[in-house]
């Protein structure tokens, strides 16, 4: 039997692990230059933002990473529309800088709910360092002030983002193939639920 390659359904590299690298780097030494003098948070979102949170941390002068977990895909293709805080962060925010750490930004809704929680519980400042901007995907404003890369509309997975809990791994940002999730992809996914592209 024929082990499954993740490598396989990917249709094309988008971003290659040195390239992304080279990315995180970048960003890791803007953000250390723009916070010199000050102590930000480090907010990670999990799950997908957590490798592209400690490459750039790499890179940085602090290290105080606390995690949060919203979540609006509900483990399709599609997003939901509504945000769901599944877990909060666990510390007192009041007056401190926070720099939230995404894997990506689409339609925005999980990165203004994440802002107005942030906002209203004191933060002294918010800004946003995002491996992938998908601007074209956006339904509410959302700006990101650090990106990694503008990613065009298509469904990608790899350096932290999965589809169905898969392909997180990958050392790459890849296209998936649409097969995986037009068909059923043997027992390993689910496509049931899939309704549209994003
Ligand atoms: C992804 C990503 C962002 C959000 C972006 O998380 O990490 O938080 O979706 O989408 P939006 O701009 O349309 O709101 P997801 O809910 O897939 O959770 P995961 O990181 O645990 O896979």
């Amino acid at each position: 039997m024929t082990q499954w390659d993740m490598n396989n359904d990917i249709e094309r590299v988008l971003y290659s692990e040195a390239e992304i690298a080279a990315a995180a780097k970048r960003v890791g030494e803007e953000l250390a230059a723009d916070y010199e003098g000050r102590t930000p948070m480090i907010l990670s979102v999990l799950k997908g933002a957590v490798l592209w949170t400690v490459d750039v941390m790499r890179h940085m002068q602090y290290s105080d990473v606390e995690f949060i977990d919203v979540s609006s895909y509900h483990g399709g293709i599609a997003s939901s529309g509504e945000v769901e805080l599944n877990i909060d962060l666990q510390t007192d925010i009041e007056g401190r800088d926070i720099i939230i750490m995404e894997d990506i930004v689409d339609t925005g809704r999980s990165l203004k709910f994440m802002i107005e929680l942030l906002e209203s519980r004191g933060a002294a400042s918010v800004k946003v360092a995002s491996l992938l901007d998908k601007k074209e995907g956006r339904v509410v404003e959302a700006n990101v002030d650090y990106v990694g890369f503008d990613v065009p509309k298509a469904f990608v997975v790899g350096y932290g983002l999965d589809y169905k809990q898969l392909y997180r791994n990958l050392p790459y940002v890849g296209v998936l193939k649409r097969e995986v999730y037009d068909t059923a992809h043997a027992d390993l996914v689910d496509t049931a639920d899939i309704t549209s592209e994003h």
